[in-house]
């Protein structure tokens, strides 16, 4: 995965950009995810699997200045194009951490987690996400973005999308993780909306009110 991503590093804002061209309107639901999260002024968000930093803005924008964000992704290259973007804003409350997601040593105080197009290749998602759960403050949000299988797709319709987004890892085995299913078992109320007939969706799940029997 690592190697697949460092080739991809150097063009991927161009490529994942030509989604536009069928219609897939990535920004609208990197956007719906972000908000989903409902930060505010001062707090702390970790994105899992930032890769080069398209949700940065968004994300500094929702914390302010005197918040933090905290983009962990496993490629060194994919982070060394987040390093440029952050460079080039300015951003001092910005950190980029190199590291599995499954290995991310959690900070003392998180208001926010969320992850776009990323959980599902990562083969721990469902510790993930039970740390992530665990790492947030009583009624704060996690949000993941990604693409599923819809349901009743016959198997060969499955094969020829997949084939659109192969280049970013996505292959037919990974229709059989649900990284939602995980949430509903570690977070108190989660939502998910599907989009884009099914193959796109929005899980936001909430922690309790209370820490009480939660693990990292
Ligand atoms: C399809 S890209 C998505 C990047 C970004 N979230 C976006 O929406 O544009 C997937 C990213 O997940 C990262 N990744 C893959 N496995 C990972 C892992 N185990 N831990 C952290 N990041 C991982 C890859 O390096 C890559 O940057």
């Amino acid at each position: 995965m690592v190697e697949l991503y460092r080739r991809r590093a150097p063009r991927y804002d161009l490529t994942s950009h030509l989604y536009w061209l069928i219609g897939y309107p990535v920004d609208r639901y990197r956007r719906e995810g972000i908000d989903g999260l409902r930060l505010r002024p001062g707090d702390t968000v970790v994105e899992l699997g930032c890769g080069t930093g398209h949700n940065l803005p968004l994300l500094r924008e929702a914390v302010g200045s005197e918040g933090r964000v905290i983009g962990v992704d496993l490629t060194d290259a994919m982070l060394a194009q987040a390093r440029h973007r952050v460079e080039r804003a300015g951003w001092c409350n910005v950190e980029l951490v190199h590291s599995d997601a499954a290995a991310f040593a959690w900070p003392p105080r998180v208001d926010g987690v969320v992850s776009t197009y990323a959980l599902t290749i990562v083969p721990e998602f469902d510790a993930v996400v039970r740390r992530a759960a665990a790492a947030l403050g009583p009624g704060k949000r996690m949000v993941v973005v990604d693409l599923k299988a819809p349901k009743g797709w016959p198997r060969w319709v499955l094969r020829a999308v997949v084939a659109l987004v192969r280049p970013f890892g996505v292959t037919i085995g990974l229709a059989e993780r649900h990284p939602w299913e995980s949430m509903r078992r570690h977070f108190v109320s989660v939502e998910v909306r599907e989009h884009y007939l099914g193959t796109t969706y929005v899980a936001i799940g909430e922690s309790g009110s209370s820490a009480t029997g939660r693990q990292p």
